[in-house]
């Protein structure tokens, strides 16, 4: 590992922000170990942006980040920081920077969070680097974001359960997934579980057409059913009720799985991504290459200007909702 340095960036902060995902101790770690390796001094911020407003700011060490990598959470906390918005509370949060000579930082967390790397790339000139974690995989410019492979095999997981119990009782389960407003969680879900259906918010549900395959399976000895909803497209109580009420008899039950799939331990995926663009971001910053985002496209790790990721919305495969529909048939 090898790199031309060529910027003057001897110190660096960094912290986790927004929801967590799991992966984000990974990415915390891999940061910490590839600044180090580099000569680099090192500051964790706890409670993302929150705690840089309030100077919540310590000394990180190699040792900081050992036995870390397996666990879900955050060792740095987070919160979600929509006062960071405000330019008086992002001059705070740069007073302190100064204050501790933090020459640049390393951001790790969703959408809100590259918000936040922008404002302070774009507003105050501090070399940032975004590394994007969420388990919304909703960021473009990067094909996965860390935590969004452990969040749909803990989803997995709990369906496979379920499938059990569904097909013991004969009954049809609706699934809700988180996803925030779109669909790529329950995309993912729907195809790894062999979900009859899936619901999601960018294309409109035609509950009418699920429950009619539902009573087609049923007649033909189907001994289970599992609908995946994304949380951003309906309630899973309203689609039950839908389905009570348009199909003949069936036993309808609800699993809303929640805050499960944000947490447990990181997934081989997960780990190893985070491994990546821990690296990636650092060296970026030790080329001055700063305001950009990393992330992974094609199995290549690139870095994309924030602004470019901002702007543009990560968009659903259509073929991979049509094949659940495939598969169910
Ligand atoms: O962005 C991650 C996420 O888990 C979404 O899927 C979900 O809609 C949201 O966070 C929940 O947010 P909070 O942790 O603020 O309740």
């Amino acid at each position: 590992m090898s790199i031309k340095k060529s910027s003057s960036i001897k110190t660096i902060g960094v912290l986790t922000t927004g929801g967590d995902a799991s992966g984000m101790n990974a990415a915390i770690r891999a940061v910490v170990r590839t600044a180090i390796f580099h000569g680099l001094k090192v500051y964790g911020i706890n409670r993302g942006y929150r705690g840089l407003i309030d100077g919540e700011i310590a000394e990180m060490g190699a040792t900081s980040v050992s036995g870390i990598i397996n666990r879900g959470g955050t060792i740095l906390k987070t919160i979600r920081c929509p006062e960071f918005r405000d330019k008086k509370n992002q001059k705070k949060a740069v007073e302190n920077l100064l204050c501790y000579g933090i020459d640049a930082l390393v951001i790790i967390g969703g959408n809100g969070s590259l918000a936040g790397g922008g404002a302070l790339y774009y507003n105050w000139k501090v070399p940032v680097v975004n590394i994007p974690a969420s388990i919304d995989n909703d960021l473009a410019y990067t094909d996965y974001t860390v935590g969004f492979d452990t969040a749909v095999n803990t989803a997995l997981s709990a369906i496979d359960k379920i499938r059990d119990t569904a097909t013991s009782h004969d009954r049809v389960f609706v699934v809700e997934v988180m996803g925030r407003d779109n669909g790529l969680i329950a995309l993912e879900v729907a195809l790894g579980s062999g979900a009859e259906a899936v619901l999601i918010p960018e294309i409109k549900p035609d509950i009418g057409k699920i429950c009619a395959l539902l009573d087609k399976g049923h007649k033909r000895g189907k001994h289970s059913s599992i609908i995946i909803v994304a949380e951003g497209a309906m309630s899973g109580q309203d689609v039950a009720k839908e389905i009570r009420k348009r199909t003949k008899g069936l036993e309808v039950r609800v699993s809303v799985l929640g805050y499960m799939q944000r947490g447990g331990s990181p997934t081989a995926f997960s780990r190893a991504l985070a491994a990546r663009l821990g690296e990636a971001a650092v060296e970026l910053l030790l080329k001055a290459k700063y305001g950009k985002m990393v992330g992974v496209v094609g199995n290549k790790v690139i870095a994309t200007d924030i602004k470019k990721v901002l702007k543009t919305k990560k968009t659903i495969d259509i073929s991979d909702y049509q094949l659940v529909g495939v598969l169910s048939s």
